[in-house]
């Protein structure tokens, strides 16, 4: 069964920065089979680990609903589906990825997020890790895409109010009675003093600040992946030295 890291945390936090290091690290300390799941509907895992995507769990979706005579006759839809399903996934080097996506035009994103759930349940089964990058908010949580993962992990900025919002992801997996083993807080962009009380509060594991990283900026402002970060960035050791309590299961 695959040890799955649920990413969270409000608006521009960097959930899509760390999942993407977080993937590479993994990859890096040979830890095992990885798959990174992007569960934002304004999805950019993708070009953040420098994969090209040709389809996604909305688009397949999205094609199924518009041409239902692709199905083969004699094949029940749901057995297509998963089968098509499992051609959404794409290899990078060293890790696979889905993507979420969402479909055209108008529509809910319930029923994608249903078919990602009931996919996810298989999936977890093939890889060691999945790391899920999830949409800023707390809507993930309580539409249960990141339901029962071995680490949540909350990034925040280091001000009260976003901190607040940290401790309202907390609270929300609570209430929803999402099973969690670990509740983990990295500050993010940050490298002075924190709060300890405000933290404290949060009721998440504080594991440490990431700094604010001029090489990411870089890789953000040309839009190249963060796979090609510079390997002494502070920011990525900062991630190895902390890491271990994100994919170590005690
Ligand atoms: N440690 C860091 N140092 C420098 N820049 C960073 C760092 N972490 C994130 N950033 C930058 O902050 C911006 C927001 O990061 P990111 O896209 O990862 O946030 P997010 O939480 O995924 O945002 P969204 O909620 O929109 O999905 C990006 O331009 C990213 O390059
Ligand atoms: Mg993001």
């Amino acid at each position: 069964m695959g040890y799955t890291i649920a990413i969270a945390g409000k608006g521009g936090t960097g959930k899509t920065t760390l999942a993407a290091l977080i993937v590479r690290v993994i990859r890096e300390k040979k830890l095992g089979s990885v798959l990174a799941v992007d569960a934002d509907p304004n999805s950019n895992l993708a070009e953040a680990l420098g994969i090209e995507i040709k389809e996604t769990i909305g688009s397949i979706l999205e094609e199924i609903s518009l041409h239902p005579e692709k199905i083969p006759s004699g094949m029940p839809k749901d057995r297509f589906m998963e089968y098509r399903l499992q051609t959404a996934i794409a290899e990078g080097n060293g890790f696979d990825i889905l993507v979420m996506g969402r479909p055209e035009g108008p529509g809910c994103y319930c029923y994608v997020n249903n078919v990602l759930r009931n996919i996810m349940s298989k999936l977890v089964k093939d890889y060691d890790y999945i790391v899920i990058d999830n949409e800023a908010g707390l809507e993930h949580l309580s539409r249960r895409t990141s339901r029962d993962a071995q680490a949540l992990l909350v990034i925040s900025d280091a001000t009260k109010v976003g901190l607040k919002s940290a401790k309202r992801i907390n609270e929300l997996a609570n209430e929803l009675g999402v099973k969690i083993k670990k509740r983990l807080l990295i500050i993010n962009q940050h490298d002075q003093e924190v709060n300890k009380e405000v933290i404290k509060d949060s009721g998440l594991e504080y594991i440490g600040n990431i700094p604010l990283d001029n090489n990411i900026t870089k890789v953000s402002l040309n839009g190249n992946s963060l796979l090609g970060l510079d390997n002494d960035s502070p920011g990525l050791k900062t991630l190895r030295e902390i890491g271990d309590k994100i994919w170590q299961e005690n």
